[in-house]
């Protein structure tokens, strides 16, 4: 028998899970050692789907439309905490209104409303009604007249005083903190706010949904459509192959779009009472508010060290401003892990507030306490007269400090040497003296630590046909990385053919190829195995035709190019030779993704170095280039990569010098909810920004080598930025993003 369950370990962003993995010991393809020369692998790719998506016949669920199809709109709380009273009746009786839901219907996901008379947060969903035009819809949400009787919300600091920490366990140590600071050669203690950060998907939230019979097809731009299925399943008791969820091309999810949501819940309820289609897209305000957001923090980081910069203690307060509910992420986790250090204290207080909860944001928690904890170190450089880098270097890791295991490869050493190098470090106080147009301007360092190592389960088809061309059937919603063409390169190495001659599915659940939730860096580490592993069988089952057909014995042939060759070189014709033979039959390749291996930890590394210019007059910080290096194992696609890389540091810039979700304090309302007055990074405000890979395999990951690159190039950016421009200023703010007002304060 060749396949078996075995009892695993899944990693999601920082948290475990025992798992059960099926593993197919006919799976067990050598990573590609270091050096191997390979034909498509680590060669830079066009997307697949470029060329649809440029020309705009990319079908997005905005782009979704069905005949008879319904509109849906929600109606929200205008407050935070307040109390609704409706006119259902007044709002079913308007002309095209087709269906009207209300809190006291039956509604719930979970246990969870999903619309509530008793909003804790501005934007909660209270009633949905679905129309035949969205005028009819805005009559609907009218004719409900609600009227609300208010609750005071809670601020940030009331929670504070009343205590409102969840139940999670908010303090982890090693060693003796205390002692430790008491004994230090070197203290320094930083504290800093990080701002509240929203997704902002370039296509907002949304579904549409279909049903026919006890059917249901749901379109949806998430991240997780296998999740987004069982969700459904689950709410309308149906059986799994009952539900298709598609989501062919998504417009970014960051973290903020996970399984049905919202939405898609609310347009299958609206399209089983009225029969016929329905689409909920959020407006852009309604997303910037209800999408989601990074938590706000504030935290404390005090560090001792030796004269020579070697740390002895790390301790961190960090106060968490979860909203409504929700998780609290791992900001703690770099304090605890990114250096060596005996003697560690870090405390996370989660405060709940009348926001909505926080929720995932690329690299959530790890983030943020990068952010602040990097500012510290290189405030500890500064106290002891230290090169940044060399501190970092100094305090270098080989083993993950809370379980002591190795890490599965690290080359983190090697990203600080290339990025002071790619970066000019060694001209970094001649760049701070120069002050050539007026202009201060200074160069800062921050590492990068995240996971990123997949696991199972993951799955993948490959089908060849007579034209010698192979299909690859994945799960992989595409949420903008360019995943699918990742699955591409990978299968047309496996099977020895050139890239024209493989396609790749995904985004559909209708073939049930199981592939995981779109984040947590996990598609390329959890699914390109999977695809490899399939490919791999299709080729053997390829060559053993061959070997009948060519009456060679199949292992004197080879396939490379789209040709199978005979060792000898005598040998040498198309594929499509032997394929042609098939007829309407197809050769079947399918693999699983097997567990990660048992005793190491397994991370994702890198250092970013910022260039910053400051006016002094205006306040204003401009990035003038981003250095990034990171090693997150083999890369595929070094085009998609970099692209991965740009998208992060543009994000990260957002978080350092503009972004930020503004509440009043006294209603709760997000007041900046709007793309006009919260400032996202456009064209003029990105920096040059270099990238590099260390791209040598982790031989200890299964058959590819690679890790996950969705999340690691935001870590480190602002920390970065905020480094770099105190480097040029001597000054820090208290808080981030670095707006002109707050440099002028900072600097006056
Ligand atoms: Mo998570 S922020 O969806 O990778």
């Amino acid at each position: 028998m060749s396949q078996r369950l075995v009892k695993t370990q899944r990693e999601m962003e920082g948290r475990f899970e025992d798992v059960w993995a099926l593993v197919d010991d006919e799976d067990e393809l050598e990573t590609w050692p270091e050096g191997t020369e390979l034909a498509v692998v680590g060669r830079p790719a066009t997307r697949q789907d470029g060329p649809v998506r440029a020309s705009g016949v990319a079908r997005y669920t905005v782009d979704v439309a069905l005949p008879g199809m319904l509109v849906a709109r929600v109606l929200r709380a205008p407050t935070a905490r307040c109390r609704a009273r409706l006119d259902l009746e007044a709002a079913r009786s308007v002309t095209g209104v087709r269906a009207v839901l209300g809190p006291e219907g039956p509604f719930t996901m979970t246990g969870d409303p999903v619309l509530t008379a008793e909003p804790a947060w501005a934007g909660q969903p209270i009633a949905a009604v679905a129309a035949d035009t969205p005028e009819a819809a805005a009559a609907g949400l009218a004719a409900l007249a609600p009227e609300y009787e208010a609750v005071p919300p809670l601020a940030l600091e009331a929670g504070l005083e009343e205590q409102r920490f969840t139940e999670e366990p908010n303090e982890k140590l090693r060693g003796d903190p205390d002692a430790a600071l008491a004994d230090a050669e070197a203290r320094v203690e930083l504290t800093c706010e990080t701002p509240a950060h929203v997704q902002t998907p370039l296509e907002p939230h949304a579904a549409v949904a279909a049903w026919e019979g006890d059917a249901l097809t749901v379109w949806v731009s998430t991240q997780g459509i296998f999740d987004a299925r069982k969700e459904l399943a689950k709410r309308f008791g149906l059986e799994t192959e009952q539900v298709r969820v598609l989501a062919e091309f998504i417009g970014g999810g960051f973290g903020g779009k996970q399984g049905a949501g919202p939405e898609a819940l609310l347009a299958a309820e609206l399209a089983r009472a009225t029969g016929r289609p329905v689409r909920l897209v959020l407006t852009r305000h309604e997303d910037q508010v209800v999408g989601g957001r990074r938590a706000w923090t504030r935290q404390t980081v005090t560090l001792g060290a030796r004269r020579d910069g070697t740390l002895t203690a790390v301790e961190l307060a960090a106060v968490v401003d979860m909203g409504a509910a929700g998780m609290v992420f791992p900001v703690a986790e770099p304090a605890f892990s990114l250096y060596a250090c005996p003697n560690v204290r870090t405390m996370t207080f989660p405060v709940r507030t009348s926001l909505r909860a926080q929720n995932a944001f690329r690299a959530p928690g790890v983030v943020e306490g990068v952010t602040v904890l990097e500012q510290a170190m290189d405030e500890l450089a500064v106290a002891l007269d230290l090169d940044p880098l060399e501190l970092r270097r100094m305090n270098h890791v080989d083993r993950d400090q809370a379980t002591d295991m190795p890490y599965s490869s690290k080359r983190l050493l090697a990203c600080y040497d290339r990025a002071a190098e790619l970066a000019g470090w060694s001209t970094r106080d001649e760049l701070r003296t120069a002050r050539a147009d007026g202009l201060l301007r200074g160069m800062g360092c921050a590492t990068q630590i995240w996971w990123g190592g997949g696991g199972p389960p993951a799955h993948a088809n490959v089908r060849i046909d007579a034209s010698g061309r192979a299909l690859v059937t994945t799960g992989i919603q595409d949420i903008g990385t360019g995943t699918l063409t990742t699955a591409r390169i990978v299968a047309a190495e496996e099977l020895g053919l050139p890239l024209e001659r493989v396609a790749v599915r995904g985004g559909d659940t209708g073939p049930n190829v199981y592939a995981p939730v779109s984040g947590g860096s996990m598609t390329t580490p959890a699914v390109m195995p999977a695809v490899r592993s399939a490919a791999g069988k299709a080729r053997k089952t390829l060559l053993g035709l061959a070997a009948d057909v060519l009456e060679i014995s199949a292992d004197d042939l080879t396939i490379a190019n789209g040709r199978i060759k005979s060792k000898d070189g005598a040998l040498d014709v198309e594929v499509t030779e032997v394929t042609e033979k098939l007829g309407n039959a197809t050769i079947d390749g399918s693999g699983t993704r097997g567990p990660n291996p048992e005793g190491f930890r397994v991370n994702t590394f890198g250092c970013q170095i910022a260039q910053v210019a400051v006016d002094t007059g205006t306040g204003v910080v401009t990035v003038e280039r981003v250095v990034a290096v990171h090693d997150v194992g083999r890369i595929v696609n070094p085009l998609t990569a970099a692209s991965q890389v740009e998208g992060g540091v543009i994000q990260g810039v957002g978080y350092a010098l503009a972004e930020e979700l503004l509440v009043d304090p006294t209603t709760g309302i997000p007041v900046n909810g709007h793309l006009d007055d919260y400032k996202m990074p456009t064209i003029v405000d990105v920096p040059e920004i270099v990238v590099d890979f260390v791209d040598l395999p982790d031989e200890n990951l299964p058959n590819l080598g690679s890790k996950g690159l969705g999340e690691p190039p935001i870590v480190p950016t602002a920390a970065a930025i905020a480094n770099a421009f105190a480097h040029a200023t001597g000054r820090r703010t208290d808080a981030l993003p670095l707006t002109p007002a707050r440099v002028l304060e900072a600097l006056a």
